[in-house]
């Protein structure tokens, strides 16, 4: 089987496959890879924390500052498109897709997301998302509390992880060929934020199924997800 397979013609209606993990376990590549083979939405929850914490860094907010922060959020427009192929985002009508991928959004968006009133804000937007694609087809949704917080009630929840040290190399290479030492401090960091945190901490949720994409390639894990699916949506 190839993740480049043609979607199906009448997709899945309703379905929610939750995707969790921490930065570089793969869940972006499984995540659209699992859409595209299953004509399924994919929202990327990361690149709507990232949006936020881009708005905020630009508006010269200490994002340090949690009262700060939490007396903004309301504030910016921010738009997920959820196409897995051209998945966009867009802030305040800016198409911020590079510049959240940059060092000082990456630096500073895990202090953004442990910001409760931050998080209430994208879920709201999140689920508005979900609802809508599940109206069509269904979704597949990746980030840190898919399926403990964003959507329990997911028939299919995956917990994706890696190695540091392979997610380092993953990371680095995906950035365009950063030192893979630094990649891997800056994401062993953001873990401990993302996992030490009070409101929806990343967790593997009740139900999740615990994938370690170590040994394997892209399309072996996403053979893995579209197996799991096939599984809930085969009659009883
Ligand atoms: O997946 P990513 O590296 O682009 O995510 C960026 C940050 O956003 C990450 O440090 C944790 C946070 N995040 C979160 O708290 N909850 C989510 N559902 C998704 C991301």
């Amino acid at each position: 089987m190839s993740s480049s397979a043609p979607a199906p013609a009448s997709p899945t209606r309703g379905l929610v496959v939750a995707i969790d993990g921490p930065s570089g376990s793969g869940k972006s590549s499984t995540s659209r890879g699992v859409a595209n083979r299953l004509g399924l939405r994919y929202l990327d929850t990361g690149a709507m924390f990232r949006a936020m914490t881009w708005w905020l860094l630009r508006a010269g907010i200490d994002v340090h500052d949690a009262d700060a922060v939490s007396a903004r959020v309301s504030e910016p427009g921010i738009e997920s498109g959820t196409d897995p192929l051209a998945p966009t985002i867009v802030v305040d009508g800016v198409d911020v897709g590079v510049a959240i991928r940059g060092d000082d959004v990456t630096g500073a968006v895990s202090r953004v997301s442990s910001v409760p009133q931050v998080r209430a804000r994208l879920l709201q937007l999140q689920r508005n998302l979900i609802a809508d694609a599940t109206t069509t087809g269904g979704i597949v949704v990746e980030g840190r509390d898919i399926g403990s917080v964003v959507a329990p009630d997911a028939p299919v929840k995956v917990y994706l992880t890696a190695d540091a040290a392979a997610r380092a190399v993953r990371r680095a290479a995906e950035e365009g060929g950063s030192d893979v030492a630094a990649t891997e401090a800056s994401l062993l960091a953001r873990d401990t934020i993302d996992s030490g945190r009070a409101t929806a901490p990343l967790v593997m949720a009740d139900g999740a199924v615990h994938i370690d994409t170590t040994p394997y390639t892209l399309d072996e894990v996403i053979d893995l997800v579209v197996a799991l699916v096939e599984a809930v949506e085969a009659p009883a």
